[in-house]
């Protein structure tokens, strides 16, 4: 039996798990979802996405990991006493080998204009570099070699590898960043690409609430790295009892300061010297920020610098994508680290493949399907917490956490059963029709009018009870 790994301070758990959660989420699908879906009211939703589901979520996730000290399918299984969770626990495992397949092909564009960035080679013609870039089989050898890289840290294990190296990347990205935005805002016009991010706008929020929950929903899951186990399985590795609301809490807070740092960076080099954000489409930050470097002075070192971080966001983000699917193997099937990592590179380097040369599934999977699939998770670990653990989760949530703190659990563990899993099976339920291009119309109903709106949200409770009903521990009390 293999010993499992565990992180060496409390600092190097935060960072990695900071580091997993800052990543192209921030820097290049944040930019691409605000532009299709109405700039500054799309923030406004998935902040408060972040803070009443995402931090609750995350901290189910990390009472989940700690408690079990197991990676996503044995935490659920040996917790529940039962088998019924080895296929939500599976999903989530499945889901990160899904999102890493994506992500390695955007990693390997980040790679590739981090290094010709010094040449200057998109200069001339950025959206013609960006077309052949990006898919076929260029695209796909930069993501293979991004996947070595992956690779490579999670083959040393948990403190030596991921722990040693986040604590080099996040203070590094951080740094950079703050630079970056001081210079991209005093670009002249950089005041429209602020005011498209950050204006507060009433009338567009109201107009399309219901049209931008699924897809800012799904982006706050997918920046906070929720929903496929990846913060559970960092939490597992947690020896002491410290405070997991503090943790939580400092998470969502560095990753969301380092999102809007990033907005500062991104929207007004996509004003000042792009197309603005509506050229939009995942290529949004590669063709107009790439052209911007080609105008500026020195623009072949602002690239390195640029694409340098975006790169260093984006492998902390894969090693924990990675670490997934190695810490189920490792530890289920019970494969050394290293045959683990060697036989999943194998495999990524098909999926992968298969995104890097086929754009529609690409846009497909790191859209849409991500989307549903992080939000479908998310519900099956907060059932978890609140209907299986129950009171043991309220034990967990304490430990460790001070009076304060300890006095939220109650409620949190309301929140976690029942109001956030029908929240998210609603936006579920919303974003899948609307993938669909379907919508519900009022009904009279002896007289009395229901609305769409009402309609989902009476399925999303249907959807939950059925869940439950499934999922619920044999013999267990509620
Ligand atoms: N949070 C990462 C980002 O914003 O880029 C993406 C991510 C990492 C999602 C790990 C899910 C995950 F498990």
């Amino acid at each position: 039996m293999t010993t499992r790994g565990s992180w060496g301070t409390r600092l190097g758990f935060i960072l990695a798990a900071v580091g997993s959660a800052v990543g192209l989420g921030n820097l290049w699908r944040f930019p691409w979802m605000a532009a299709d879906n109405g700039g500054s009211a799309f923030l406004v939703v998935y902040l408060a996405v972040i803070v009443l589901v995402g931090v609750p979520g995350l901290l189910a996730e990390l009472v989940i990991g700690r408690r079990s000290n197991r990676s996503p399918v044995g935490a659920l299984v040996s917790l529940a006493d039962s088998d019924r969770w080895r296929a939500p626990g599976l999903l989530a495992v499945g889901t990160a080998v899904l999102l890493l397949s994506f992500y390695a092909v955007v990693g390997g564009w980040t790679l590739r204009y981090f290094l010709t960035s010094a040449t200057g080679a998109y200069f001339a013609e950025p959206g013609a570099y960006f077309s052949g870039a990006s898919s076929g089989l260029d695209a796909f050898a930069f993501a293979l070699a991004f996947l070595a890289l992956t690779g490579f840290v999670v083959y040393r294990g948990v403190d030596a590898g991921i722990e040693r190296a986040s604590k080099v990347m996040m203070p590094a990205i951080l740094v950079l960043l703050v630079a970056l935005a001081a210079w991209a805002l005093t670009l002249p016009g950089a005041g429209a690409g602020v005011s498209f991010y950050l204006a507060f706008d009433l009338a567009t929020l109201r107009a399309n609430a219901f049209d931008i929950l699924p897809a800012a929903a799904g982006q706050a899951l997918f920046t906070l790295s929720l929903g496929c186990g990846t913060m559970l399985t960092y939490a597992s590795y947690l020896s002491e009892d410290r405070s997991l609301p503090a943790d939580a809490t400092a998470i969502a807070v560095l990753n969301t300061l380092v999102g809007v740092l990033a907005g500062l960076v991104v929207f007004p080099l996509l004003f000042a010297l792009g197309d603005g954000a509506g050229a939009g489409g995942p290529g949004a930050v590669f063709v107009s920020i790439a052209a911007a470097f080609a105008t500026l002075p020195y623009g072949q070192v602002l690239g390195v610098v640029f694409f340098g971080v975006v790169l260093l966001a984006a492998l902390s983000s894969s090693i924990s994508m990675l670490e997934i699917p190695v810490a189920y193997l490792v530890e289920e099937r019970e494969h050394s680290r290293h045959t683990a990592v060697a036989g999943l590179l194998s495999l990524f380097a098909v999926t992968s493949g298969v995104c890097a040369f086929f754009p529609a599934i690409f846009a497909f999977v790191s859209g849409t399907l991500v989307d549903l699939l992080l939000t479908t998770g998310l519900v099956g670990f907060l059932l978890f917490v609140g209907w299986v653990l129950g009171k043991d989760a309220v034990d967990e949530f304490r430990t460790g956490a001070g009076d304060f703190a300890g006095r939220l659990a109650t409620p949190w563990l309301y929140a976690v059963a029942v109001v956030l899993p029908v929240f998210l099976l609603f936006t579920l339920v919303t974003g899948v029709l609307g993938a669909l291009g379907v919508t519900v119309a009022d009904v009279a109903l002896g007289g009395v009018t229901v609305s769409g709106t009402t309609q989902l949200v009476g399925v999303a409770v249907l959807l939950a009870l059925t869940a439950y009903a499934t999922l619920r521990r044999p013999g267990s009390a509620v």
